[in-house]
């Protein structure tokens, strides 16, 4: 039987993307491997958000090259593809397969014609979505694209080049999706796309579909007990949207609400085009809506002309809101983007400075979120056992982890106790 070896960089939707090649891959007969020695095509799910993403896979091909069977495919899919394109294969004459976000259902047709070289970096749309396989069964979490790509076009990002403008898949077609995870295992419906709250789909009668509509839905269905979505656009978090969060229980009291700068002067930079002012405007009105509601949020330090008081300003923000659990990246010019061919680009060591400074907060707060949990009685959804099978590790309402003893038959969704912190993660005790 042949082996495949997948390995995924990158986003939540390239873990997904991954995780669907795996599922396709054995669909037609093949088995996964950990060992690249050991498999007969070796796949590289790529991410091109930061140049050291990219640096990453070019470095891993070189090793793969070395270590593989001699007569292995090996090539890429995603995002680093569709940048590279043919160049991939001047780069590495070696490669079988360079098969851009939107193009990797067609990865089975090298398999067919193995001494054919496969290039496809088009944005296909929707296809995809309707070439793969049906799932046989969900994972308790099930992750569901409802979008893909991104108009918003903030001058530092790749994104809109590598995945495309957006385009929102059917409601039916999501809600078909979301009923068979249902029926086959998953508790946990977590809807995904680069801007996920921008979905926006009419059906031939006219009537428009938003992710409300989705989440108003997917409530109704009873095996399903928590929902979320990732990742948001600020000003795309309509009323309707943020009245969701008053009227279902199941959607989780956790938002990731990217700001990326708390500099106005910056954020316009990035074509970010939304105040600070209407920014809190919308977490004041989520937190009506739940009171115990958290945001996180990514940062970017060190972007083009970003002055000492323009970090300040992204401190204070931070400090203001207090996100829980975010992501801060250095500044990183990327090709196809405006931000890269700005004259003031900041030293290197400048923008480690500030992601230290701006780190070492959230981090911080993170921390003290994680310890005014102790003593509280969060309802939490199983992960599985941890390394060393002593443990479960469940995931609270805020997808922090929170460990347990090992137990028989532990429930899948029960409530714990937390009986203590720090930043990395909880534990707790089973209520009952
Ligand atoms: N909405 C997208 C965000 C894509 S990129 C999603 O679904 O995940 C993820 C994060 O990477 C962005 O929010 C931004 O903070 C960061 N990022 C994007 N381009 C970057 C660059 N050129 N340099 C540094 N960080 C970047
Ligand atoms: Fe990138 Fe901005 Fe869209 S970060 S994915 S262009 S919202």
């Amino acid at each position: 039987m042949k082996k495949f070896f997948i390995q995924t960089f990158g986003c939540q939707m390239n873990v997904y993307d991954g995780w669907r090649i795996a599922r396709m891959l054995e669909h037609r007969g093949l088995t996964q491997t950990d060992n690249v020695a050991d498999a007969d095509i070796i796949i590289l799910n790529t991410c091109a958000v930061r140049a050291k993403a990219t640096d990453k896979v070019f470095s891993a091909l070189g090793r793969i090259r070395r270590a593989k069977k001699p007569n292995a495919l090996f090539g890429i899919v995603g995002c680093v593809a569709r940048e590279a394109g043919a160049n991939a294969f001047r780069r590495i004459p070696e490669l079988n397969f360079v098969l851009g976000p939107q193009s990797y259902h067609k990865l089975p047709e090298i398999l067919d014609d193995p001494d054919s070289r496969l290039l496809d970096i088009n944005l296909g749309g929707l296809e995809k979505f309707d070439s793969l396989p049906q799932l046989e069964k969900s994972p308790r979490i099930a992750y569901i694209p409802i979008q893909e790509g991104c108009n918003h076009c903030c001058t530092y990002c790749i994104v809109p080049y590598t995945r495309g403008r957006e385009i929102s898949r059917s409601f039916e077609s999501v809600m078909h999706d979301t009923i068979h995870a249902a029926q086959t295992g998953a508790i946990e419906i977590c809807f995904l796309g680069q801007n996920v709250n921008g979905y926006k789909h009419t059906d031939e009668n006219g009537k428009l579909y938003r992710l409300s509509d989705l989440i108003r839905e997917t409530a109704k269905i009873p095996e399903i007990m928590r929902i979320r979505f990732t990742s948001s656009y600020p000003t795309e978090m309509t009323d309707d949207l943020i009245s969701m969060f008053a009227t279902e229980p199941k959607l989780l009291p956790f938002l990731n609400m990217p700001i990326q700068s708390g500099s106005q002067n910056v954020l316009s930079r990035m074509n970010r085009p939304y105040t600070l002012e209407l920014y809190c405007d919308i977490i004041n009105k989520l937190k009506q809506a739940r009171p115990d509601i958290q945001i996180s949020s990514d940062f970017i330090v060190g972007f083009p002309g970003e002055s000492d008081s323009d970090f300040d300003d992204t401190m204070k923000i931070a400090q203001k809101i207090k996100y829980i659990n975010s992501y801060s990246f250095k500044y990183s010019p990327r090709p196809h983007t405006g931000a890269a061919l700005m004259s003031d680009q900041i030293p290197e060591n400048i923008k480690a400075e500030r992601l230290a400074k701006l780190d070492a907060y959230l981090n911080e707060v993170q921390r003290e979120f994680n310890i005014s949990c102790i003593d509280k009685t969060l309802s939490c959804l199983l992960e599985g056992p941890d390394k060393t099978g002593k443990h479960l590790i469940y995931r609270t309402p805020y997808m922090q982890p929170c460990i347990v003893e090992y137990r028989e038959n532990a429930p899948e969704l029960t409530d714990i106790i937390i009986t203590d912190a720090n930043k990395a993660c909880l534990r707790g005790k089973f209520k009952i």
